[in-house]
């Protein structure tokens, strides 16, 4: 990460935009209604889970994301917390993830990695973090649930070092474990940090002591006193002290330890964020990279969510502002149709609830209600044709045929898939040859939940068959090479909902063949959106 970059407007270096990365059940949920508490967002904890319950009575999709206990949908908060403005971008956690959970990480510039205490590193977690790693993003660790019985200390830094090889380095120390935890000692402040048991949904006071205080004595039992003393001592011996630049390279990754349910650790973790996660980042773009200094506003589509309001065909496109101080009314350019745009009615996702934006920094997420004009990929600019990068598309892992269980309803369920595939839920295949779509997702639960979404949002019962092909790759090439081969090979060639044209087979035999026999064209696994 550059360091040799201006200073930006304090509005914007107050900024911290940043995902939650997570296994199920580690506490992804209670951390951030915890944020949202510490925060001032909401009051009382318990209200985003209540508040998750009523919006997903309104549809079956909703329904099975309920029955199934995932978050299948993502958004975006906003809070503020003493001088720094979160944005908490949330990345669907289920372990059948998407491209949705890859781009949303393209839009923050810091993860917070949450594990289990118990459990230490998840297959999940694990696999979030390598998206992390390939943007070299700043990674912040919350140990969890301490309350219960979890791995010794020593052995949670050291599993995380060695599998995910990066530097740990303890921003905190846990006092006891399980029914004996009674704190943290803080090794950035130098002092003990005691755990209030007494109301867990409020911000806790905290009691600060010293480590080498007579009066610790008073609040932490003396067979603890000791081990605390020794093993800080040997923490300081064996891992490495904390580099704020090697976080910022995602080299090294600080620890604290807390109980989340607890409200414990949370405000020191939220302390962190602020001074050690980055501010708004430059964005990687053509023909330029954007900064967030530049005062003309930028920004990109990393997500769309459709029938949000099942009563209303909406959809929400979410931009992340790259650069500029955005006003409401706004007239910004939508780089791919060269058309102007009025943005008139922004929505800020403030914890409490969807509210109008008035205004927005390089470094905030902002949600535009559309009619499907925008889409994953495109950037919107006060007029200057930018084009942000680096948003992936992926060749899906498993493909299915789609049929309407009315075949009358063909033309109805075309026009379903193909706003699922603007929305990033599936890829969607026209076969060159007969009737029907080939679907691909990245995990088997996708099936579901669009099987679901079709039905209960357009009242289209579908059925998801095996299909004869399992890969898919985009071919690229000089245009008559590709329409020569695109007219020998009807029966695997596709076009995907934007138009291009895709190879589907079941052998990765015959993709390595093609390779071989023809060098002029490009078979890819991977399209970047525009
Ligand atoms: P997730 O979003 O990462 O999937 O996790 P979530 O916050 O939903 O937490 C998963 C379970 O772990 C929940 O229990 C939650 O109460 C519990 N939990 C979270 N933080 C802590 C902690 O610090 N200590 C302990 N002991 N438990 C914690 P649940 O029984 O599945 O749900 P609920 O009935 O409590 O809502």
């Amino acid at each position: 990460m550059d360091t040799n970059r201006p200073a930006l407007p304090p509005e914007i270096a107050r900024r911290r935009t940043f995902a939650i990365i997570s296994h199920p059940d580690a506490g992804k949920t209670t951390l951030t209604e915890k944020f949202l508490l510490y925060g001032g967002a909401i009051q009382l904890a318990g209200q985003v889970r209540a508040k998750g319950e009523a919006r997903r009575t309104r549809s079956d999709f909703m329904q099975m994301e309920k029955d199934r206990g995932i978050s299948v949908s993502a958004s975006a908060m906003s809070f503020d917390y003493k001088d720094f403005r979160f944005n908490l971008v949330d990345t669907p956690g289920h372990s059948d993830f998407s491209e949705d959970t890859y781009r949303t990480l393209t839009a923050v510039d810091a993860a917070v990695m949450v594990i289990d205490g118990a459990k230490g590193v998840e297959s999940q977690t694990r696999k979030l973090f390598e998206v992390c790693r390939l943007r070299d993003l700043p990674i912040l660790t919350f140990c969890n649930k301490m309350d219960r019985e979890s791995r010794d200390t020593f052995e949670i830094v050291d599993e995380i070092q060695e599998s995910l090889a990066i530097d740990v380095t303890p921003a905190s120390w846990p006092i006891g474990i399980g029914a004996d935890f009674v704190g943290v000692y803080d090794m950035l402040n130098g002092q003990v940090v005691l755990m209030d048991r007494a109301d867990r949904n409020v911000v806790a006071e905290r009691i600060t002591v010293g480590i080498d205080d007579d009066a610790l004595a008073d609040h932490v039992p003396a067979h603890l006193i000791g081990t605390l003393r020794e093993e800080v001592e040997m923490a300081r011996e064996l891992l490495p002290p904390l580099d704020p630049q090697a976080v910022l390279d995602g080299t090294m990754t600080p620890i604290w330890f807390g109980s989340a349910i607890n409200s414990f650790g949370v405000a020191e973790l939220m302390e962190g964020i602020g001074a050690l996660a980055p501010e708004p980042q430059p964005q990687a773009a053509e023909p330029r990279q954007v900064a967030p200094e530049e005062p003309k506003v930028a920004g990109f589509v990393f997500k769309v969510q459709a029938n949000m309001d099942p009563k209303h065909r909406d959809r929400v496109a979410f931009l992340r502002l790259a650069s500029g101080h955005f006003t409401r009314g706004q007239k910004l350019t939508h780089v791919r149709t060269k058309k102007p745009m009025a943005v008139s009615n922004p929505v800020l996702f403030l914890a409490s609830d969807r509210e109008l934006a008035d205004e927005a920094w390089a470094g905030d997420i902002i949600g535009i209600p559309n009619h499907g004009q925008l889409r994953i990929g495109d950037t919107l600019t006060e007029g200057e044709a930018i084009r942000v990068t680096g948003i992936p598309s992926f060749a899906p892992e498993l493909l299915q045929n789609c049929r309407a269980g009315d075949p009358l309803k063909a033309k109805h369920l075309e026009k379903a898939l193909m706003q699922f595939a603007e929305e990033g839920a599936a890829k969607v295949f026209k076969p060159a040859i007969g009737s029907g779509f080939v679907v691909g997702v990245v995990g088997a639960l996708q099936f579901d939940v669009l099987a679901s979404r079709i039905e209960g949002e357009y009242g289209l019962p579908v059925r998801f068959e095996p299909s004869q092909f399992t890969s898919a790759r985009w071919i690229t090439g000089p245009k008559a090479a590709v329409e020569a081969f695109a007219e020998r090979n009807k029966g695997h060639l596709a076009h995907d909902n934007d138009g291009d044209l895709v190879y589907l087979t079941r052998l990765q035999w015959d993709i390595d063949r093609i390779e071989r026999d023809h060098p002029e064209l490009t078979l890819s696994a991977t399209k970047e959106m525009m």
